[in-house]
């Protein structure tokens, strides 16, 4: 065992504010609405096990997870929670699924048949969702299609439909095509509703759309990024931003290893992309690609040190890399840098990083690998 002390590269997770991220989530949308959290992949990347542990005591109603291996990881934490699986159930899993009580996510009627042969084998009744494509283009029925699929489904013995629901294209930047796939959605819910076939629970807002859009017939929501702390980054600016009392959940952390004076000319890291332009002072950190540290941040992004900005120079490498600290005559090896997370008054956020490298908060946060050790902190630190 290492002493917490001596990790290179650590991620802490704030428990505390997890928490508080779940509680605004409750408040703005009230205490009717159900809340499906999203733990997929670890929990981006927060460990899922201690994140649905701290969500089942702080009123989360589902999990949303992507595969059968997340949703025993939650059971092995608490029995009895309502699992959605966002992904499709594939052949291979449906006798799984119906075994660990699982609900699947239904696209067409020849999952909705395997599954509900999985289930009558099993004896048991099924709990599915059912969900309508109104312009993902990913998973579910097309909107034509949808009402067909749901009656047929009500007369499969060994399934009951519990959900109905669809997911947003781009929420967070683009109004008009929301608008449109609410109204594609509108437009199954009624017909279901005439039909007096409409299941209970009805969804659709992801973060952004959590933000952005209006609920209307949906009575559960689906966040995953606001749970973490983080407001997805996106053209559309929410007009209340100053009403979202959200705190990121997780700081990535490594350490100075040496610290050195170089001349000008000298080439740094693998392919000499920086040469330094004059004499500079340059620090190695303990953390690379093989952390989950993006290679894309190479010569862009940057780091605190002593409560200071620092430019990476050159290229981030698979346990390493390079930051200027020609600023800071007094950081030594032992010293902690912040990757993400707050250092003095300055703040690297998850998308400010995520920008720096071209891609998102989402990818940011699930690409952390398993060597970087996560420390909870705050309530029910384990
Ligand atoms: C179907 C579905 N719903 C909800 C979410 C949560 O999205 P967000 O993290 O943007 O809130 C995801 C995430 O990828 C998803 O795939």
């Amino acid at each position: 065992m290492i002493p917490s002390g001596a990790y290179r590269c650590w991620a802490e997770i704030d428990l505390a504010a997890l928490r508080g991220n779940l509680a605004w989530i409750r408040h703005r949308v009230g205490p009717h609405i159900k809340i499906i959290t999203v733990v997929k992949a670890d929990a981006y990347g927060h460990g899922l096990k201690q994140i649905a542990a701290l969500l089942m005591q702080s009123g989360t109603d589902i999990f949303g997870v992507a595969n059968l291996v997340e949703a025993q990881a939650i059971r092995s934490v608490g029995r009895g929670w309502p699992i959605l699986m966002l992904g499709a159930c594939l052949p291979q899993e449906v006798d799984l699924a119906v075994r660990d009580g699982v609900m699947p996510t239904i696209s067409s009627l020849t999952e909705a048949r395997a599954l509900d042969a999985a289930a009558a084998r099993q004896k048991k009744i099924a709990d599915v969702q059912v969900k309508v494509d109104t312009g993902m283009g990913r998973l579910g029925v097309a909107v034509a299609d949808a009402v067909d699929l749901v009656k047929r489904m009500t007369a499969l013995r060994h399934l009951s439909v519990t959900g109905l629901y669809t997911h947003f294209a781009s929420a967070e930047d683009d109004r008009a095509f929301s608008r449109e796939q609410r109204r594609r959605f509108d437009s199954v819910i009624e017909a279901l509703r005439a039909q007096k076939i409409l299941p209970p629970l009805i969804h659709a807002q992801n973060s952004a759309a959590l933000l952005h859009e209006p609920g209307g017939a949906c009575n559960v929501v689906r966040p995953g990024l606001l749970v973490y702390g983080i407001v997805p980054p996106g053209r559309r600016r929410w007009n209340k931003l100053a009403d979202v009392h959200l705190h990121p959940a997780l700081a990535l952390k490594c350490r100075v290893s040496l610290v050195k004076e170089i001349p000008r000319g000298t080439r740094l890291s693998y392919g000499g992309t920086f040469v330094a332009p004059k004499k500079m002072r340059v620090a190695t950190l303990t953390a690379g690609y093989g952390d989950g540290y993006p290679r894309a941040a190479s010569n862009r992004a940057e780091v605190l040190l002593h409560g200071q900005r620092c430019r990476v120079l050159g290229r981030v490498t698979m346990d390493q890399m390079l930051v200027d600290v020609s600023r800071l005559k007094r950081v030594r090896a032992g010293d902690e840098a912040v990757l993400i997370g707050q250092q003095g008054r300055e703040e690297i956020t998850a998308p400010e990083l995520a920008a720096w490298c071209g891609t998102v908060p989402w990818e940011i946060l699930t690409g952390l690998t398993y060597r970087v050790p996560r420390i909870y902190r705050g309530a029910h630190a384990a």
